[in-house]
């Protein structure tokens, strides 16, 4: 199989995967309120609509936190599984810099 073949392998099988995740769970990848309007109950609001999705479909929500999401995302209902550490000293900042990996379960209503 010549190098062209086998890149249009890998890309299959990567949508394959991807396409997979999507099905399984769904990705919140970024949640940003305006800093005059921040606890206020706007980003609990526009989560609100993801969990209340999600539990409807019985899937589960995969993200990536920061320190500033981490306890929103908890109070809705998310759970850390990982926690990534990224050393800014790399790229000339003298800080680390965490995002906690979190998942939600589909919860049902009683
Ligand atoms: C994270 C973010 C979207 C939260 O938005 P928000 O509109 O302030 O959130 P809410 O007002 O709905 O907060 C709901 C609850 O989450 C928790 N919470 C939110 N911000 C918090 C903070 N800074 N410290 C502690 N708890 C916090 C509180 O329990 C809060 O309820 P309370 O105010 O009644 O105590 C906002 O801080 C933001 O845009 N941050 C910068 C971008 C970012 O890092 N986004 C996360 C990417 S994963």
């Amino acid at each position: 199989m010549g190098p062209g073949l086998q890149l249009v392998a890998l890309g299959r099988i990567f949508f394959f995967f991807l396409a997979l995740l999507l099905i399984l769970f769904l990705v919140c990848h970024l949640l940003v309120t305006d800093p005059d309007f921040q606890r206020r109950g706007l980003g609990a609001m526009l989560l609100g609509h993801v969990t209340e999705l999600a539990d409807a479909e019985n899937r589960r929500i995969y993200l990536e936190a920061t320190a500033a999401g981490h306890p929103l995302y908890e109070k809705l209902g998310f759970r850390d599984i990982d926690l990534i550490t990224i050393d800014l000293k790399k790229w000339g900042e003298d800080v680390t810099d965490y995002n906690w990996v979190m998942m939600r379960e589909p919860q049902t209503k009683l």
